[in-house]
């Protein structure tokens, strides 16, 4: 499963991609509005940031040809921009024209399997499901994202299913249990994917126990006058 982060700030993305696990970047419009800067010049460098990985921006026109004019100037910025589309008529009108040209579409706001299988069939590279604002309103996010995994699967659909949304670690365990191609967090989430108090304490008695010892143990890499003095 590939892991994305969800967020348009490119400290939280330096931080992130140095970490070596990066696979990827979703943003949309709340996002790129908390950055307070130019969009293509902020997409650009998270463009950069994040190397082979892809990165996700969205159109905000809610008619067909504003969003299809959206979409091309976009995946004109960048060669690894997906352009996200949202789950409307006019949005997967403006996807069936963009897949044929092959721009790469990322359905977003996605919240029931009916509305996943007809993105598929429209040629979708990425599915979104909100997991976490299907919970949000008492629903079962994990259960929606287990139907579209199943469906895709019955009929070979090669569309990606991107769980998004994501509000907590279990969510993203879940998520990866399930088979789901990306997971796409908060950098909170994405930190808290690290912890363990039990690596913390495991770790602390390691490092006391051969600190009390050093004296026998001498140095794993041997100081460079002390190399230098053997030979
Ligand atoms: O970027 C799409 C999605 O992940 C938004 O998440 O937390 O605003 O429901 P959230």
């Amino acid at each position: 499963m590939k892991i994305f982060l969800d967020t348009a700030n490119v400290e939280e993305i330096r931080q992130a991609a140095a970490l070596g696990v990066l696979d990827g970047v979703t943003t949309n419009p709340t996002l790129a509005a908390r950055e307070k800067r130019p969009f293509r010049e902020l997409v650009l460098e998270i463009c950069e940031i994040v190397g082979n990985g892809v990165v996700n921006t969205e159109v905000v026109s809610t008619d067909t040809e504003g969003m299809l004019r959206e979409a091309r100037e976009m995946a004109s910025w960048h060669p690894n921009i997906v352009v996200k589309v949202p789950m409307t008529r006019a949005g997967v009108q403006a996807l069936a024209v963009l897949s044929q040209e092959g721009v790469r579409v990322n359905i977003t706001l996605v919240f029931s399997p009916s509305q996943a299988l007809l993105v598929a069939k429209a040629g979708a590279y990425f599915v979104s499901p909100f997991l976490g604002r299907v919970d949000d309103i008492s629903g079962d996010g994990m259960a929606l994202l287990r139907d579209i995994l199943t469906i895709y699967r019955a009929h070979n659909f090669r569309t990606q299913v991107l769980a998004a949304s994501l509000r907590h670690p279990m969510h993203v365990v879940e998520a990866a249990k399930l088979g789901a191609h990306i997971a796409t967090m908060p950098f909170k989430v994405f930190e808290q994917l690290f912890a363990h108090p039990l690596t913390d304490r495991g770790l602390e008695g390691f490092l006391k126990d051969w600190e009390n010892a050093r004296a026998v143990l001498g140095e794993i890499v041997e100081p460079e006058a002390a190399r230098k003095a053997r030979r």
